[in-house]
């Protein structure tokens, strides 16, 4: 049976807001200034912006009148002739202030060296019309941040389409898409034949690109073998290991560069990168790129030892993955997660062409969010 409260008793106008009692029996305040910005008649169904502007209300919006009416809190507002009206249920999921549930925010599943067998795997063109697929794959990176895309058509167009499945492709400096493959003049480590060590991409970059797409297109030669570590796992046990280690590789930037005749791209970045709950989203590490290490010298005493301990870690078989890349593959993967690198190969023996470009992190959480449809607004 539903018990009906008397309304004076669930309303109470203050000063600068709202006293109402919700169903927990309690009293939660509510701000003026949020209810009146956050009245649903301030969002444009179509637009589904805000539409409402608050800066252009002559003075601070205050109740002239506040009641419960059945289950909905009615707000009769002072001077502006508007009356406001909030399901109680709505009211009752901002009554205490926490961030909304982001269906993209999911736990990251640590993996290993002995991982490959077990790597997400989905079919290019099962991709392109399945939405479900879709959807999988995506999940699949929030949680693994590695996944392999097999049948993939041997063009440059497939790549670009692939990408345009979660989101826009995202130039760098080197622009939008690189190709890597020997060249006689290279400008940079993997332009060449000799091993590449674990690294994530462009940490010279104030913001590195998140996603990491190489399409394999022919690897024909002796050697060249693929190595990828999960940053996550690694950084787990460092964190357990070493914890005062671990403070600093996620609490002090370093200098990244990337220097040649035409650019000089410059950042600073924590070699452990942690998200809003404090833990480990990624890595940024790049031996090549890191620049001369600018710390006070009695800090280096501290630092420099916990860094290798970390880049020692790294290396290690426990978390090593390591196989052969195949034509009509294309690996995906979270830059800043996955650390990535290969073995040297013989640049005669065949021939070795990857293609690769980048995403934003953010706009494929945003694909995600989309695809599992739990935005404020319904269509
Ligand atoms: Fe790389």
């Amino acid at each position: 049976m539903n018990v009906i409260t008397p309304l004076s008793a669930s309303v109470e106008t203050l000063d600068k807001g709202l006293s109402v009692t919700l169903s927990d029996g309690h009293q939660h305040y509510f701000n003026y200034h949020w209810l009146r910005d956050n009245c649903p008649s301030s969002f444009n169904a179509a637009t589904r912006e805000r539409s409402f502007d608050i800066f252009h209300l002559a003075t601070a919006p205050t109740a002239e009148t506040a009641n419960v009416d059945g289950d909905a809190l009615v707000i009769a507002w002072k001077d502006e002739g508007h009356i406001t009206r909030f399901p109680l249920t709505w009211l009752e999921e901002f009554s205490s202030a926490k961030s909304r549930k982001d269906p993209a925010d999911l736990p990251r599943k640590a993996w290993y060296g002995d991982h490959y067998p077990n790597v997400p795997r989905f079919s290019q063109p099962d991709l392109v019309t399945n939405t479900e697929t879709r959807k999988a794959w995506i999940e699949a990176m929030l949680v693994d941040g590695f996944v392999i895309l097999t049948d993939m058509p041997d063009t440059d167009a497939a790549l670009t389409e692939t990408v345009n499945l979660m989101g826009a492709v995202r130039p760098t400096f080197f622009g939008d898409y690189f190709d890597v493959k020997t060249y006689i003049n290279p400008t940079n480590t993997a332009y060449t034949s000799a091993a590449l060590e674990l690294h994530t991409d462009t940490p010279a970059e104030e913001f590195a690109p998140g996603i990491q797409f190489l399409h394999c297109r022919a690897n024909s030669v002796a050697g060249g073998q693929s190595l990828y570590a999960d940053g996550v796992a690694v950084a787990n046990d460092f964190r357990a290991r070493d914890p005062e280690g671990f403070k600093l590789l996620s609490e002090v930037s370093v200098p990244f560069y990337c220097e040649h005749d035409t650019y000089d791209m410059r950042s600073r970045q924590t070699v452990i990168e942690l998200d809003q709950h404090g833990e480990v989203s990624g890595l940024t590490i790049s031996q090549h790129m890191l620049d001369i290490i600018d710390l006070p010298q009695d800090m280096l005493d501290d630092y420099y030892p916990a860094f290798c301990r970390f880049g020692r870690m790294l290396q290690e078989d426990k978390y090593m993955m390591r196989f052969l890349m195949k034509a009509g593959e294309c690996m995906v993967f979270d830059n800043h997660r996955i650390v990535h690198g290969r073995e040297a190969y013989s640049a005669t023996s065949g021939e070795r062409y990857l293609r690769g470009t980048y995403a934003d992190r953010a706009e494929m959480r945003s694909t995600y969010r989309a695809l599992v449809g739990e935005g404020r607004f319904k269509a």
